[in-house]
């Protein structure tokens, strides 16, 4: 069988960049402030920042998150990613506090050098987050950007195998994870769906506590091996850059006799797309 460990960093390959910080709660512009320092460590070609990233998370009522909700066509936030994106010619996927019309979005952007890309609304929504956002309605995009096929998912969507599967189906080499994590459990499981996925996985999760939660840091970037290639600290704000080697998300070989592709047993697995009308 092939050496499936990975390799040594190659200066052709893409870099990751995780960034993890504390958002304050309602404030965009000190957002802005924390962001653009971070900013300045990054050496990367995909930049990936946590879950809400423009406003914080633990909002008391609707109404206190739709006073720093914006919308992806006239954004303080995207304007800011847009400027840092040209300058350091990168991409960044950002947590995004999304208004469009009077409903608003838990998403995630994609913003390049040239502006806003695409989008993500977050599916699965977390606790109290249903009082104030909409389920996501974007499905599952894929962005072709820096060589790399991207897709996106929001904190919570992590517990949901199925969607890390339609990705993998898709061909993304990159799910980047923008995340508000409290329970202590993704950081793990997301090395177990890059590895049953055979793609990277960006984790950038944030810290610090507003009111009664308390996040849990540890930003992961894992391999199509399952292997840990970045991990941050617990409480601390952190960068780290990471190059990846496409073709271990392109190689969906397991064994000589098995691909992740060819392996599945789709017509035994009709329960899912029967289960709505048992
Ligand atoms: C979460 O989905 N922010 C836990």
């Amino acid at each position: 069988m092939e050496n499936l460990k990975l390799s040594g960093v190659d200066t052709q390959m893409p870099v990751v960049a995780l960034v993890q910080f504390a958002p304050l709660l309602g404030n965009i512009e000190a957002n802005i402030s924390r962001i653009g320092l971070l900013l300045n460590k990054v050496k990367a070609d995909v930049v990936v920042l946590p879950e809400l990233a423009s406003s914080g998370y633990a909002f008391s009522d609707r109404n206190e998150a739709f006073q720093c909700a914006e919308t992806v066509y006239d954004s303080v936030y995207i304007r800011f990613l847009t400027s840092r994106a040209a300058d350091g010619n990168y991409f960044i996927v950002s947590g995004f506090n999304e208004r469009d019309g009077d409903r608003l979005f838990n998403t995630a952007i994609l913003v390049g050098p040239s502006g806003f890309i695409g989008k993500y609304r977050k599916m699965h929504l977390f606790w109290n987050e249903a009082d104030l956002f909409e389920p996501g309605d974007t499905g599952l995009p894929v962005f072709e950007i820096a060589g790399i096929k991207l897709g996106m998912l929001v904190c919570f969507d992590w517990m949901f195998p199925e969607v890390w599967r339609i990705l993998a189906l898709k061909g993304v080499d990159l799910v980047a994870h923008p995340s508000n994590l409290v329970l202590p459990f993704c950081q793990q499981a997301v090395a177990v769906h890059a590895l049953c996925n055979r793609f990277y996985v960006a984790t950038a999760n944030r810290i610090g506590s507003e009111r009664d939660l308390h996040f849990t840091g540890g930003s992961v970037l894992v391999s199509p091996l399952g292997e840990t290639l970045v991990k941050g600290p617990l409480e601390d704000p952190f960068v780290g850059n990471q190059a990846i080697d496409l073709t271990f998300s392109r190689n969906k070989n397991i064994t000589p006799r098995n691909t992740l592709k060819e392996s599945r047993r789709p017509e035994c697995y009709t329960f899912l797309t029967s289960e709505k009308k048992n």
